[in-house]
């Protein structure tokens, strides 16, 4: 039998996203509150003699070569570990292409972690969690999901403590927005130049801090202040009470994700008339999370917006779920 391994990975949405003026290299710092929820990447690894990749769902149409995440991950970690050996890799997508919830992240998160498996290569968690952080800024936090915090370039993950199970309803665009474009509409809106710079000091409002910070008041601080999360968000998550937890939910990028697309304004009316606690654009969109009071409320939230037609399809999922795990390993022989 062909030795395999089947690991699955976790979408997320950012209950918060606050974000800085671009550093020198490109990247904005971030100070976010991630929460990984129940849609799912899975990959199935089974030992071959190159890296090759088949994908299913979602993006049947993305690219299986080189410029892959998935495909990206494995040689990584070939590179790293000094293994010699392929892998063909077989992608079963949930999560929303281009939908702001870090789908390609949980490719190569659990890529990560099914090739480990499958070579053997004795990698240590920690190990895996810098090898994620080079792949991209949110891989990491599809290896450890339920709760974290992400500063830097929201890579540098603190756990976060959370009480209860949320429920949120999905609004899932047809068409995905692109990560970048949203970043350099974020420096437009608030007169950064892309290399870090403020173009005629910046505006009211605009972060001009450097860095990320982790603990503090609000983020919208002044000069040199740098992007933060509202400790009163840390306190909604012990809560347990989504009421508590919609007073909190607030997006830096949705502004210019608003301004790229503009019939998100009406996707967040919508949750509102249908009932939603609040509801907010994730990460850099364009897809939309409001929130439920719990799993019959999400199901009302979801058939009203359905009805509303604002966007290609509607799910409900539930949140904090577990990072990356293995579903099966058969070890051949
Ligand atoms: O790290 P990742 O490849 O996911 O980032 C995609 C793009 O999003 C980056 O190339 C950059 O343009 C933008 N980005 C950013 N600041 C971050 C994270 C991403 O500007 N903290």
């Amino acid at each position: 039998m062909t030795p395999k391994v089947q690991v699955r990975a976790p979408g997320k949405i950012n209950l918060a996203l606050h974000v800085g003026p671009p550093r020198p290299d490109g990247y904005h710092p971030l100070a976010t509150l991630f929460q990984a929820v129940s849609l799912y990447e899975e990959v199935l690894a089974e030992a071959a003699d190159d890296v090759t990749l088949t994908i299913h769902g979602r993006g049947a149409d993305l690219p299986t070569d080189a410029t892959n995440l998935a495909v990206r991950a494995a040689q990584l970690l070939r590179e790293t570990s000094g293994v010699e050996r392929g892998v063909s890799l077989t992608l079963t997508k949930e999560v929303p292409v281009a939908g702001g919830m870090a789908g390609g992240s949980a490719d190569a998160a659990a890529t990560l972690l099914a090739c480990d498996q499958l070579w053997g290569t004795g990698l240590g968690r920690e190990e895996l969690a810098e090898l994620a952080g080079e792949l991209g800024a949110d891989v990491p936090f599809a290896l450890t999901g339920l709760s974290a915090m992400g500063t830097g370039r929201g890579d540098l993950l603190t756990p976060v403590m959370s009480r209860g199970t949320y429920h949120w309803v999905l609004a899932v665009q047809a068409e995905g927005l692109s990560t970048p474009a949203v970043f350099r509409e974020f420096d437009a809106l608030r007169g950064f130049s892309p290399d870090g710079a403020a173009r005629g000091g910046g505006v009211p409002g605009a972060h001009s801090g450097g860095g990320a910070d982790v603990a503090g008041a609000d983020s919208a601080g002044g000069a040199g202040e740098a992007p933060r999360v509202d400790p009163a968000l840390l306190s909604a998550l012990l809560s347990a009470d989504p009421l508590v937890l919609a007073r909190h939910l607030s997006n830096d990028l949705q502004e210019p994700a608003l301004e790229l697309r503009p019939e998100l304004g009406d996707v967040l009316a919508a949750a509102d008339r249908a009932g939603a606690l609040a509801a907010v654009v994730s990460g850099s969109g364009p897809t939309v999370a409001a929130l439920a009071l719990d799993a019959p409320h999400a199901a009302s939230v979801a058939g009203v917006m359905r009805a509303a037609e604002v966007a290609g399809e509607i799910l409900t999922v539930t949140g904090p779920v577990p990072g990356a795990r293995v579903l099966e390993h058969v070890h051949g022989r």
